[in-house]
């Protein structure tokens, strides 16, 4: 009793309330989870992990009973039931309850007759509605977006896809969704999305690479930044496995070959 007060204790801010994202290695690191509510930009090279993390994110959610939705851009649902399937704790059961529902976006676009290659305002308008009675009908409370990339490429235009990405994240902020917007980057470091908008309008960055250790290429995670939390911006070796993706400190002295 009547230890020493933690330095900066008495003036920081009410805790916000945390979306553990069940990767246990990510929650240490973020103190607990992803502040409830938050747009988290999950950037990486072809082949990182991207769509692993952020479907045992919302495996995770549905487990706990929180409603979660995958709008996938660029594989068709059956093949994420495969990537799914290598997770032992998945169980097809929530998808069959409506936990988690998988979203192929493309089949989207097919019913809105977004058949032209260019999206302008009226169509981007459209898909905005959607994806709002989306968020209505499953009352999602995780969402994830893979890959914003992708949306972002029918869009051409710089002004555009800002206009776009402000108003997803604030929709997505309005309907209280803990989101992850899966991010397709080259292999250089120094950006986290190819258009260049949309780390701006996030409220966080996990990073993830390719490092090269004694022949071996691992996968490595870092948190770039996330509003509301002090984190370590140290890079992790991330190892899928069939119990999720397990992440340990980065020996220091590897050296990193890709972002
Ligand atoms: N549970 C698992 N255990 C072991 N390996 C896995 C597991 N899940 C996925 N992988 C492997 O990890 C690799 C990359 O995964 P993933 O598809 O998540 O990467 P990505 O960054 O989304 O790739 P892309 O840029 O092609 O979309 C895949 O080749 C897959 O075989
Ligand atoms: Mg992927």
């Amino acid at each position: 009793m009547g230890g020493p007060v933690a330095a900066g204790s008495l003036s920081d801010a009410p805790a916000r309330e945390r979306c553990r994202t069940g990767i246990e290695g990510l929650d240490n690191i973020l103190e607990g989870g992803i502040p409830k509510g938050n747009t988290v930009l999950v950037a990486g090279s072809v082949g990182t992990g991207k769509t692993t993390l952020t479907l045992e994110f919302l495996i995770r959610g549905a487990e706990v009973g929180e409603r979660s939705l995958f709008l996938s851009v660029t594989e068709a649902t059956e093949k994420l039931m495969e990537n799914m399937r290598s997770f032992e704790f998945f169980s097809p059961a929530l998808i069959a309850s409506g936990q988690l529902t998988l979203i192929d976006v493309p089949v989207l676009y097919a019913k809105l007759g977004l058949t032209q290659e260019e999206l302008g305002i009226d169509e981007i308008d459209a898909l905005l509605q959607t994806i709002e009675r989306l968020l209505e009908e499953t009352h999602a409370q995780r969402v994830v977006i893979d890959s914003i990339t992708s949306l972002g490429y029918r869009m051409r235009r710089e002004e555009r896809i800002r206009d776009f990405m402000l108003r997803l994240s604030q929709m997505l902020a309005h309907h209280g969704c803990t989101t992850l917007l899966v991010s397709e980057i080259g292999p250089l470091p120094g950006r986290y999305s190819l258009h260049g908008v949309e780390e701006v309008v996030v409220d966080g960055v996990v990073l993830l690479g390719n490092a090269r250790r004694q022949g071996d290429i691992l996968r490595v995670l870092q948190v770039i930044k996330m509003r509301g939390t002090s984190h370590s911006r140290a890079q992790y070796v991330v190892e899928m496995t069939p119990i999720g993706l397990l992440l340990a400190p980065h020996l220091k002295g590897d050296r990193v070959e890709e972002g």
